[in-house]
């Protein structure tokens, strides 16, 4: 029995994964023909994610990575957000793509649009695995978007429950929440 079986069930399989990752490679591999793309992977939850996507996308790129930390008390965040450890290039002129596991109530991401526009990037896109919209407390535009999910909490494939399950190779729902 693998170490999560007590716990995880499998909401997305690692198969339906893979075929959507690929597919969202191909749009934008489409939609950024001649432009300089930058993608920034929000740590740590898009880091699988986030380095499958750059590598079904078929063009020159650049590969950051961007950690924050959403203030949070247990599995609700407080929508109080701090850049944890920055990119390491001036983002002007570029375009930008960030990348993130999941939308939930969009507060991450809203900072992080704000923050990176600030910067004055060529374009700002969200690419995302999975939306909760359920739970959205504020409206983002997301460019690429995985999976739409009900508002369970999900693990695996990145995200994370207490630190636990990240190398899942699917999506997982914990059992009883
Ligand atoms: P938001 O700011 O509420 O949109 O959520 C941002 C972050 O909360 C995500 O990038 C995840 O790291 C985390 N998060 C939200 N929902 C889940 C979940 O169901 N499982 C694991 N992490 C989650
Ligand atoms: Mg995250």
């Amino acid at each position: 029995m693998a170490f999560y079986e007590k716990d995880v069930d499998v909401m997305i399989d690692s198969a339906t994964v893979a075929a959507k990752v690929k597919e969202l490679g191909t749009q934008i591999t489409r939609d950024y023909q001649g432009k300089e793309l930058t993608l920034i992977a929000v740590m740590k939850g898009s880091l699988f994610f986030g380095m499958d996507l750059a590598r079904a996308i078929d063009l020159p790129l650049t590969l950051e990575v961007l950690g924050v930390s959403s203030y949070s008390g247990g599995t609700e965040t407080t929508g109080e957000v701090r850049i944890t450890s920055d990119v390491t290039k001036p983002m002007a002129g570029k375009h930008i793509l960030v990348v993130e596991d999941i939308i939930d109530t969009g507060l991450t991401m809203k900072f992080l649009l704000e923050n990176l526009g600030a910067r004055h990037p060529a374009s700002v896109k969200v690419c995302a695995l999975l939306e909760k919209p359920v739970r959205a407390r504020t409206k983002i535009p997301i460019d690429y978007k995985g999976f739409v999910i009900e508002d369970k909490f999900v693990v695996g494939y990145g995200l994370d429950f207490d630190e636990k399950y990240r190398n899942l190779p699917f999506i997982g729902v914990m059992k009883g929440r």
